[in-house]
């Protein structure tokens, strides 16, 4: 069943759902004095971090990185005459090296990154946050998870053919079992949004392409015109879900 009412834009929902996001996670924490530190990681166009700039006007701190020089420039220009946000040239696999590690992270956010991350990069990426976070933060997490039927049943594309770094997608178990193994305890994991109001989300914007690009586009859109299809079907079958998840690092 669908969770919105009446049709909302693209944007409209993803801000929607990451309210939701950040209510469930309040249930955990954030709560006086509110975050000291936050990091969004893969931080794409800046929208999320906006977002928490306005969200925690107390706190002094957000970092954003990313591996795109062109969206973190994009962001910059998004935000300017602020000293709280800073923005890093730098892949997931390197959070150990952010700078100012005396100050830990009290809240983390991934959100669409983790599935564009090889094995690795993400098992480092959980390992070195663990080490960044304090005890009681919170990483919050939303991502395109896929069945493990699903993963096991699927062809490896050639390296070249991989617009999108979408072959490595993961299993809700292989993402949860990595955070516990790293120091982080699972307080709540939900599928959100629904599959039918994901499944419209990425249906809309396959049509935003089809609209603008009738007679074909440049293959990075084509890409995403391919597997928003795929996607939407995917969602459809519940071979993939949109999962939202909240972890805690542990005291140690
Ligand atoms: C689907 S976008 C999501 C962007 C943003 N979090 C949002 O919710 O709109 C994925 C982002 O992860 C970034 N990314 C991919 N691999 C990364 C890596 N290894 N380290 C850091 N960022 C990465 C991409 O450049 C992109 O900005």
């Amino acid at each position: 069943m669908s969770d919105s009412p009446r049709p909302v834009s693209l944007d409209e929902a993803g801000h929607r759902y990451l309210e939701r996001q950040l209510e469930t996670a309040a249930e955990f924490g954030l709560g006086d004095p509110g975050p000291r530190r936050i990091l969004d990681v893969g931080c794409g166009w800046g929208a999320t971090l906006r977002h928490l700039a306005d969200v925690f006007p107390n706190c002094p701190r957000l970092d954003g990185i990313n591996v795109s020089a062109e969206q973190l420039a994009y962001c910059a220009r998004k935000m300017p005459g602020t000293d709280r946000v800073r923005l890093y040239l730098c892949d997931a696999a390197d959070i150990a090296e952010l700078p100012d590690s005396d100050q830990p992270y009290d809240l983390v956010v991934a959100r669409g990154a983790i599935t564009h991350f090889p094995p690795r990069v993400y098992e480092s990426a959980a390992a070195a946050l663990a080490r960044r976070m304090r005890p009681g933060g919170l990483l919050v997490v939303s991502e395109t998870l896929y069945s493990e039927e699903f993963l096991a049943g699927q062809q490896p594309s050639p390296v070249d053919a991989d617009h999108l770094a979408l072959e490595h997608r993961k299993s809700l178990r292989y993402l949860t079992d990595v955070l516990r193994h790293t120091g982080f305890r699972i307080r709540d994991e939900r599928v959100l949004p629904t599959q039918e109001d994901a499944a419209r989300w990425v249906l809309d914007l396959k049509s935003n392409i089809d609209v603008h690009f009738p007679q074909g586009a440049s293959p990075p859109l084509e890409a995403i015109r391919n597997m928003a299809g795929a996607l939407a079907v995917a969602l459809l079958r519940h071979e993939a879900s949109v999962h939202s998840i909240v972890a805690e690092r542990r005291d140690t």
